[in-house]
């Protein structure tokens, strides 16, 4: 089956799909993006990538191209024409192709170009790394100071990834100034006693909207959630340490940088957090 992916108004098949050489976001990484799961044919915390979508567009100053409703309705199209039951839906909006390269933004007659494409996953919610857990290495955290901001660039994050993968792990934590930020592509978190611990909000880590449902639910299942710094070394004698992101949920993390944490199998409370939000979530996927 062909894959149907959404280019500035049409449906079309991927290799029609095509974006002039000129587009901010092929030149500059010039542009923003959302991965919003898919369970059971439904989207996941739609409100909250839609609004954080329009947060980062905001904080660039691109026009965003469509009002959240279409936004919404294209997303449900792009599940219904690839019939996907569980993935993935990425959607990128760039400053769009002002016809040549300059460093100074278009003027603001140029249309945003958006693009949204499906990624198929049929085992997103019973994933088997789930079941044995991640194994991270500590990297230091060289991107800019704005990683709340949705962007592209994610040359340093991709590099994580392949450090992770060189080492034989499977992925990377940041470390700034002696504390964990996040990881590659998702929050971090670790877990001591009934107390779950995860970096404070600032603009040194994304506001996943992960995290937000997360923390929500391990409030109301009396967890004690402390938003504050912690170092790899803390981490390391944690009970556990759990990483989220729409593209793996709750992921347990069974050894950083080398070191099993806690028993070095994954821990009740991360099993626990990620059977409830894949419940919740799923009651109110629309
Ligand atoms: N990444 N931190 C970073 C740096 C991320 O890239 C992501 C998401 C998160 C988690 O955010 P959320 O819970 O809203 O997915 C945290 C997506 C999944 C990606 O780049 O594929």
């Amino acid at each position: 089956m062909t894959r149907i992916v959404y280019l500035n108004g049409d449906y079309l098949p991927e290799a029609e799909a095509k974006i002039s050489i000129f587009d901010r976001g092929f030149l500059m990484a010039d542009g923003v993006y959302e991965v919003t799961s898919v369970l059971d044919g439904k989207l996941i915390d739609f409100e909250g990538h839609a609004i954080r979508l329009a947060r980062s567009l905001r904080e660039l100053e691109i026009a965003s191209p469509m009002p959240d409703d279409r936004i919404l309705e294209m997303h449900r199209e792009l599940v219904r024409l690839n019939d996907i039951d569980q993935g993935m839906i990425y959607l990128q909006i760039t400053r769009g192709n002002p016809g040549d390269r300059s460093f100074m933004f278009p003027d603001a007659a140029v249309p945003s170009t958006i693009v949204a494409f499906t990624q198929n996953v049929p085992n997103l919610a019973d994933a088997p790394a789930a079941r044995t857990g991640f194994k991270v290495i500590s990297i230091p955290d060289l991107r800019w100071d704005r990683v709340d901001i949705k962007t592209i660039q994610l040359l340093y994050p991709s590099m994580g990834k392949m450090l992770a993968k060189k080492a034989g792990c499977d992925d990377s934590w940041f470390v700034q100034d002696g504390a964990v930020t996040e990881g590659t592509s998702n929050n971090a978190y670790i877990v001591k006693g009934n107390r779950i611990i995860t970096r404070h909000l600032s603009s040194d880590i994304l506001h996943g909207i992960t995290r937000a449902a997360v923390l929500r639910f391990a409030a109301e299942a009396q967890y004690v959630v402390e938003e504050r710094a912690f170092t790899i070394a803390e981490a390391q004698d944690a009970d556990e340490a759990f990483s989220t992101a729409a593209s793996i949920f709750v992921m347990p993390v069974v050894e950083i940088d080398g070191k099993a944490v806690g028993s070095g199998k994954p821990g009740p409370v991360a099993g626990r957090l990620r059977d409830i939000y894949l419940e919740e979530m799923r009651k109110a996927a629309i």
